[in-house]
């Protein structure tokens, strides 16, 4: 029996009302599987735990997360706490002391879910952001010098090496030829204005590209790439950038693919020397905060991709089908997808979902719908209709065949 012991830090804003239904659909996967079991240490961190400490998390935080199988968190943020401290505090040291320097963002428009960009059919928005995560522009280099005075002098520097820029360029390819799609790796710079690291990135994107001949290779300037997102983002299929960059293209793929509601994000610690985090986009949302509105399919999808990295493909699987189907229905929906639904509803519904099973919930939607393009010239743009398919060519074929 597998056993994967689990660190939870729901945090704050609407952190703990989308991880309370990402743990019961662990809780679900666990009980339908008798060979998968999880152990929860749950963490209070957060702002909270700032305004009785003075700290976002104990001194030996990091230590006592070091052991964990993997990491599963909420958000951080506060409306009277600067974002540099609580960000500072917990997220981003867990990225990079823990060597998380490959973060996926899949984005995926999913049948049932709506684009704000006309005409885009489901299944035809599919890429996926490799963000580099621990250096960058977000490497805690830099000072001011007499603050305050007319001669102020600020530094805030950028970090390329030439291991943590080898690593994300490298893992993007690796992606793209396990993923299969449309095998192209688009690499997005801005070396026409900063022409120490990034042209260093390109460099070094030409170098590991020669690595592999079958992927095709494009090299963007990022102002052009937030155009292309928007107006073609069908055009792409695996995406490599910076820590800044890709943080805000994975905003613009995540709204073109319905909602940030949905984005899930993994933060991978590629030698597995320590735990992987696995995390919602969206933050803390102040918005939405205790309404009971926030979409919980955005950490469902993250808890997919915990299950993906531990190991766990066929639970993936699973959860990533009843998240599509969820959609699809158009049943149960929270609000920023057009739906009434609360946040414990969508989670009771997925884990309705999970219980039917079902031969699309096992398969996903990805997999269905590629599945379905081998072997048929018409495809439907609504995944629900692959089974009607699939039923009415048996038939057709029943009958040609004079049974
Ligand atoms: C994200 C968030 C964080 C980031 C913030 C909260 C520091 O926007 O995960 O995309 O920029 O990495
Ligand atoms: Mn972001």
């Amino acid at each position: 029996m597998a056993e994967y012991n689990l660190a939870v830090i729901p945090g704050d804003g609407v952190g703990p009302e989308v991880i309370a239904e990402g743990r019961r659909v662990l809780e679900a996967i666990a009980a339908s599987d008798a060979g998968l079991n999880f152990t929860y240490t749950q963490f209070p961190w957060g702002s909270d735990y700032y305004r009785e400490t003075g700290l976002l998390m104990p001194e030996d935080g990091l230590q006592q997360l070091r052991a964990f199988d993997a990491i599963l968190f909420g958000a951080v943020g506060d409306p009277n706490i600067p974002d540099h401290i609580t960000l500072n505090g917990l997220l981003l040291p867990m990225r990079r002391y823990f060597d998380q320097g490959v973060c996926i963002r899949p984005s995926y428009l999913y049948p049932g879910v709506k684009s704000p960009l006309e005409g885009k059919k489901a299944g035809e928005i599919d890429l996926v952001i490799i963000r580099e995560n621990t250096e960058g522009e977000y490497a805690p280099v830099g000072g001011r010098l007499y603050p305050g005075t007319p001669h102020e002098i600020v530094i805030q520097s950028n970090v390329f090496t030439r291991r943590g820029t080898e690593r994300i360029i490298r893992a993007a390819f690796e992606y793209c030829v396990r993923r299969n799609k449309r095998n192209k790796v688009t690499s997005v710079t801005k070396s026409n204005a900063q022409a120490f690291g990034m042209v260093f990135w390109d460099e070094v994107f030409q170098e590991v590209a020669e690595e592999y001949p079958q992927i095709e290779t494009e090299s963007l300037l990022v102002d052009r790439a937030c155009m292309d997102l928007v107006r073609w983002p069908e055009a792409f299929d695996v995406m490599v950038a910076s820590n800044l960059f890709a943080d805000i293209l994975s905003d613009i793929a995540a709204v073109v693919t319905g909602s940030m509601g949905l984005a899930p994000s993994a933060n991978i610690n590629p030698e597995r020397e320590y735990p992987s985090m696995f995390e919602p986009v969206h933050g803390a949302a102040f918005d939405i905060t205790g309404k009971g509105i926030a979409n919980p399919l955005a950490t469902i999808s993250a808890v997919a991709m915990m299950l993906d990295h531990l190991g766990e493909p066929d639970a993936a699987k699973r959860v990533d089908g009843a998240v599509s189907q969820c959609l699809n229905q158009r049943r149960v929906l929270t609000p920023d997808i057009g739906g009434s639904a609360t946040t414990t509803q969508v989670g009771d519904e997925v884990l309705r979902l999970l219980g039917e099973g079902g031969p699309l919930t096992a398969e996903g939607p990805e997999r269905a719908l590629s599945r379905l393009r081998a072997k048929f010239d018409v495809v439907p743009d609504d995944v629900s209709l692959v089974d009607e398919l699939i039923e009415e060519r048996r038939q057709q074929a029943r009958k040609e065949g004079g049974e």
